[in-house]
């Protein structure tokens, strides 16, 4: 048992968790001046005020024998969850980056066999111990950000054994929390004639294995012009579902394609991208119990416009943001530059902000009981802040993370 003392504030989210990740207001966040955090095999056991403590703490058995820590008067604040990245990948875009400022846009690239299939031809030669390696270093970058959950995609191998391998590269990782998710549906591969046959190929050989081997937690598919369309997408996310998986969908990302609605009648858990909804799409968003993954930074980096996150926040939808780290069109780990597009280009106040990198975000990857909150049997993810919870998201390349705690253990 740990207790954590000297705690400035204490960011708990606690309204957070009773509006279930609805219109958060300042209030919401449940800050307590004057912190204490009680931390038993790797759980909050207790989280409240120094004045509560001393008058609580007789009641918990054990207590006298635990383990102090002051945090010298510093923040403390949920670990947050990164809830959408290709995060394994061999190769390198680059040249494409340059391409796409001299105007050749991210969908020719992708025509003329560079884009996502560019990184399947370098990720398919890469060893798993290559992958693995990379991955580490990736994953590293993330923690020293305060990231405690990180979600991961496949999704550049497209056949059953180089898919396979990079889940395998996700799930050799075991500090601090991977989701992994099989977004063998990312992309047609050369070697098939159209969209319809790949997809029997994977319900028939890819998911069957992956699902065997305990290699995913989830399923995710790319519903777009060009890639995949609604009528293939759901036969694939009910076979997944059908397989146990959670399902996600990447969609409304360059066209409006009416994936959000193949991802609210299919239940998945979150819908990512969502740019080109229309206004009978957000307020069906709004209306549902999907979240909406927003991914500002892919939006930056292929000059597209923003998601209405204001009009989704407002009409009741549920936001998470997330970086969408990949070597294509989000070639960036960094949190503080998602959550400053989102207040300055889609309208999101800072405490919005903060619910849909911590609780909203754990929403889409159904783990809100278990992360994205600081409450008594949560998970005692945590980031210790250098400076006040209002510095976050503010200064683009700079989060002031002193430390990240994942289980209650100090992994920066
Ligand atoms: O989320 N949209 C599809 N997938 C990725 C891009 C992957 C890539 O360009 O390599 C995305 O933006
Ligand atoms: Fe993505």
């Amino acid at each position: 048992m740990k207790v954590f003392e000297g705690i400035g504030e204490l960011i708990t989210l606690s309204g957070v968790v009773k509006k279930s990740g609805k219109r958060i207001v300042e209030k919401d966040l449940g800050r307590i001046r004057n912190g204490v955090l009680v931390v038993d095999k790797g759980r909050i056991l207790w989280a409240g005020s120094q004045s509560m403590w001393v008058r609580q703490r007789k009641g918990i058995p054990g207590i006298s024998k635990a383990k102090k820590v002051n945090l010298e008067g510093r923040t403390v604040i949920p670990g947050f969850v990164e809830s959408h990245t290709h995060s394994v990948f061999a190769g390198d875009r680059s040249k494409e980056f340059e391409m796409r400022m001299t105007g050749v846009s991210y969908e020719d690239i992708a025509k003329k066999g560079g884009g996502i299939l560019s990184t399947v031809k370098a990720t398919r030669k890469a060893s798993l111990n290559h992958l693995t390696e990379d991955l580490k270093l990736r994953v590293n970058r993330f923690v020293k950000q305060g990231v405690t959950t990180l979600e991961v995609k496949s999704g550049y191998g497209l056949n059953s054994s180089s898919e396979i391998k990079m889940l395998k590269a996700i799930r050799s990782i075991s500090s601090p929390k991977l989701v992994s998710t099989f977004l063998g549906a990312h992309a047609i591969p050369p070697e098939f004639p159209n969209a319809g046959k790949y997809i029997d190929y994977l319900i028939a050989d890819t998911l069957p294995k992956v699902v065997k081997a305990g290699l995913a937690d989830r399923a995710d598919i790319f519903i777009e012009k060009g890639y995949f369309d609604s009528v293939i997408g759901e036969k694939y996310l009910r076979a997944c579902r059908d397989a146990g998986l959670d399902i996600c969908v990447h969609t409304e990302q360059l066209n409006l394609t009416q994936g959000y609605q193949l991802a609210i009648d299919q239940k998945a858990k979150s819908v990512e991208h969502v740019v080109q909804l229309d206004a009978k799409g957000i307020s069906e968003m709004a209306k549902s119990e999907t979240v909406c993954v927003l991914l500002p930074a892919a939006d930056f980096y292929l000059k597209m416009a923003y998601p209405s996150a204001r009009k989704l926040i407002d009409g009741g939808a549920r936001v998470a943001l997330a970086t969408d780290f990949n070597p294509g069109s989000s070639p960036t780990q960094d949190l503080s530059l998602v959550g400053v597009l989102a207040r300055i280009e889609m309208g999101m106040s800072l405490p919005e902000v903060i619910s849909a990198y911590t609780f909203n975000a754990a929403k889409a990857l159904s783990l809100e009981s278990e992360v994205g909150a600081i409450l008594p049997g949560y998970s005692a993810d945590f980031v210790v802040l250098d400076d006040g919870w209002d510095r976050l998201f503010y200064s683009v390349g700079y989060h002031p993370v002193h430390s990240t705690f994942w289980k209650g253990k100090r992994v920066f």
